[in-house]
């Protein structure tokens, strides 16, 4: 028997950038506490309040609220001195941080780690993933070589002393050897991380206990997922894709509770879509209607400052990731940037050698021959970022809106028409915001 969870989990339904820093710092403030699970600073979570914007790599954005506990889960890669500045930078703009947990079984991304994502990176040429060169990818490879660096292990120095001796060698001659790169002393890293440990050490704990314990008295809590469906290791466009499973499925792993703590999932998308880095995009706009988006919507990577490609919404992704994570709402994000189109487009299915497909295919061969079936829909014209209530929107926004749960068989829930928190609209009926 499954009892009722007060527990929402906020999964990016696109290829990440979808809106939900804005998305979970709303729904923060009815929560007791904000989980991330997944990823590392690969992150870029934007909240905009009043005339402040904060940018969260690593910290859950529910750090915003000091009541609210936050949580970097086990399934986490932490970069030390990433966070460290974060926390720094916070604490410069009056954020108290004293409610941040850091799991003991997270993963540590060190020096080495970045060095080779950048080398292997150039290493690729035209076939490169286009990473956030964060060193993600070689730090989760680490954790399933079962050679990586835990939390507990850095914050005591001599079993972090005692892991470099074992481990550095490898990684120097792998560099020296195959990339003709000098290496890293361990003096170095420890001359440079032994500090970065005792600052993050008193936030380190058993954080699958924290929140357990905060599920088990039926608090509200939030799961933070970082990146977006399409970029899950096995689920996304692979191999361009992260090394972190983004989906709803990866909660309980990656926080160490039962799957059966996981109440409500929202999928977050943009009323468009966009994807930074490479790989593949049925519905990629690279003229014109694409630069509109783009300025329109600001959508330069908060990580990396990188342009994103922009697109039409994609109904047959959107389909598709609703499944994978099975999710029972959305989060329809930056709909004002649509305001002053002429028509909007909505791809309803591919065309596949000739053939048409409503599944989304799994090979890169497949999604890069793909041809969208589109389904045009009356624009709007006037600014809508100032409406709060769902009956004043246009009409023909509500028909987008409808459309967009037609082809999706999920209903919309919430709505965001602004960067800022209050430019948010509750749907009528959506059972998430009482949670
Ligand atoms: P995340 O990684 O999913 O949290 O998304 P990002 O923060 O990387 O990118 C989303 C961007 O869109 C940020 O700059 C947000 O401030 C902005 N944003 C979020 N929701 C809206 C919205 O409804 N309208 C507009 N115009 N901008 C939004
Ligand atoms: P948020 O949480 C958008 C992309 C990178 C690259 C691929 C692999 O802000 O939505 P990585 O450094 O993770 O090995 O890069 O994944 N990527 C993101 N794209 N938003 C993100 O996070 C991303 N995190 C990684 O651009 O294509
Ligand atoms: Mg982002």
């Amino acid at each position: 028997m499954n009892k009722k969870c007060n527990s929402l989990a906020v999964i990016g339904a696109q290829w990440g950038d979808e809106g939900k820093g804005k998305v979970v710092d709303y729904l923060t403030a009815k929560s007791s506490l904000v989980a991330r699970f997944q990823g590392g600073n690969n992150a870029g979570h934007t909240v905009v309040t009043g005339d402040n914007t904060f940018k969260m790599h690593h910290l859950p954005v529910g750090i915003l609220y000091p009541e609210v506990l936050c949580v970097l889960g086990n399934g986490m890669v932490i970069h030390p001195s990433v966070l460290v500045k974060e926390i720094d930078e916070l604490q410069k703009r009056g954020v108290d941080t004293s409610n941040l947990r850091i799991s003991e079984k997270s993963h540590i991304i060190l020096p080495f780690h970045q060095a080779l994502d950048n080398l292997m990176e150039g290493k690729k040429g035209d076939k490169k993933i286009g990473t956030t060169g964060l060193g993600i990818g070689p730090a989760y490879a680490d954790k399933a070589y079962r050679c990586g660096l835990r939390m507990i292990d850095f914050i005591s120095p001599h079993r972090f002393n005692s892991w470099l001796e074992e481990n550095l060698p490898f990684y120097n001659q792998l560099l020296n050897k195959i990339y003709n790169h000098e290496g890293f002393s361990p003096e170095e890293i420890i001359n440079e991380y032994q500090p970065l440990a005792e600052r993050l050490s008193p936030y380190v704990t058993d954080t699958s206990q924290l929140v357990l314990d905060n599920l088990e008295e039926e608090k509200n809590v939030l799961f933070e997922g970082s990146q977006g469906t399409l970029l899950d290791l096995d689920h996304g466009t692979y191999p361009y894709v992260t090394s972190s499973s983004t989906v709803a499925g990866a909660i309980p792993g990656g926080l160490g509770i039962g799957p059966r703590y996981i109440g409500d999932i929202m999928g977050v998308i943009k009323a468009y879509i966009t994807r930074v880095g490479e790989g593949p995009f049925p519905t990629e706009e690279k003229g014109d209607l694409g630069d509109y988006m783009r300025q329109k919507g600001g959508e330069y990577g908060t990580t990396t400052g990188r342009p994103r490609r922009c697109g039409w919404f994609d109904g047959v992704i959107a389909s598709y990731t609703a499944r994978i994570n099975s999710l029972n709402g959305w989060a329809v994000t930056k709909i004002d940037v649509l305001g002053g189109l002429e028509n909007i487009k909505i791809a309803t299915s591919y065309y596949l050698k000739g053939e048409r497909v409503d599944r989304f295919p799994s090979t890169l061969e497949d999604l890069y021959s793909v041809e969208p079936t589109y389904e045009e829909l009356p624009g709007w014209e006037e600014d809508i970022s100032e409406i709060r209530v769902f009956d004043q929107l246009p009409q023909n926004a509500k028909n987008y809106l409808e459309a967009l749960e037609d082809i999706t068989g999920v209903k919309v829930s919430l709505l965001s028409v602004g960067p800022e928190r209050e430019q948010t609209i509750v749907l009528p009926g959506a059972s998430f915001y009482t949670f």
